[in-house]
């Protein structure tokens, strides 16, 4: 499979950036069974890590990033994350009869971080299906994914506003990778890809699970993308792969034959909170890394790793 594309379409950068990229695409219509059973009745986007949802830390890089508008989409049983991004009068005229100012903060904080709009997928038919269902709300502007699950803790530059920065140099889609170990290969999307400049790669060709000892490199996507909108087109020519999905990678495979493609290894670190072991780390990371709990959690931990006698 690897070499399928060769005859790579020039990347040439652009005399002037290209337009602000404003919307970003948060996919929240998966059945989330790697988090049963605290998934059954609560969306796991809104699954809580240290303080807050898993999603309001991609929506906060979002607007970090510069973006306005975040197209939800969601599925039946997933009304809380529309309702954790609205506002909430009732809540918050109890709070400040309270004279709760930090507690009114927070409510106001999430409903106040972009502007939301949401629409439905009826059946789980996969995360490019999930894509082009926002079609509708994003039209013929290049957009943001941001897949809810990964937090991405870029520091004081977000992961997203790292893509978006390539994409005003070459207007191109850019997808975030990662370097993961040759024994996990097999669990993600692999690029076959050629250097650009630092961190920042060609692709040339797209593998999903390959088998291990297959890979082409050891380049994993993650969970954030800046798409052209072409790649509504190439998903909708795209046919149900794995699972009788439709996938993004497929779409986004059909696009390097039209228009170059680049892949940014990102500076940050990633806490995937869509498996368990992932989001529980996420938990004891960020909050001993956060300013007021952390030393109490220090403590907490060392207490719990002590002797017992
Ligand atoms: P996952 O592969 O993590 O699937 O989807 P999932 O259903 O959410 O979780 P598991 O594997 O059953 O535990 C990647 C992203 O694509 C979205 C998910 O919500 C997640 O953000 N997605 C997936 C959709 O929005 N619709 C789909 O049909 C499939």
């Amino acid at each position: 499979m690897v070499g399928d594309h060769v005859a790579l379409i020039d990347l040439v950068p652009l005399d002037a950036p290209a337009p602000a990229v404003k919307v970003a695409v948060f996919p929240s219509a998966g059945l989330g069974t790697r988090m049963l059973p605290a998934s059954k009745a609560i969306p796991k986007e809104m699954l809580t890590v240290v303080d807050r949802p898993v999603i309001q830390y991609g929506v906060e890089e979002a607007a970090a990033s510069g973006i306005d508008q975040v197209v939800l989409v969601t599925a039946a049983g997933k009304g809380a994350i529309e309702d954790h991004f609205d506002a909430n009068h009732g809540l918050e005229a109890a709070l400040e009869a309270k004279g709760n100012a930090a507690g009114l903060d927070a409510v106001r904080r999430a409903a106040s971080l972009a502007s939301i709009v949401s629409v439905r997928q009826a059946r789980a038919l996969g995360l490019g299906h999930a894509i082009l269902l926002a079609e509708a709300v994003v039209g013929p502007q290049a957009f943001a994914v941001f897949l809810p699950d990964d937090i991405m803790d870029g520091g004081d530059d977000p992961v997203m506003a790292q893509l978006l920065r390539v994409h005003a140099r070459f207007g191109c889609s850019v997808i975030a990778v990662e370097r993961v170990p040759d024994d996990q290969t097999s669990r993600y999307g692999i690029l076959d890809v050629i250097p650009v400049s630092d961190r920042l790669f060609q692709i040339r060709h797209m593998v999903e699970k390959p088998a291990l000892g297959t890979a082409p490199s050891n380049l994993a996507i993650m969970g954030r993308y800046v798409l052209t909108p072409r790649i509504f087109e190439a998903l909708r020519a795209t046919r149900p792969g794995a699972g009788g999905e439709i996938q993004l990678t497929d779409g986004i495979r059909a696009l390097l034959d039209r228009e170059p493609v680049l892949a940014l290894e990102y500076v940050g670190r990633r806490y995937d909170c869509g498996t368990l072991l992932g989001f529980l780390r996420a938990n004891v990371e960020l909050a001993l890394r956060d300013p007021e709990l952390g030393p109490s959690v220090r403590a907490m931990v060392n207490d719990a790793l002590g002797p017992r006698d």
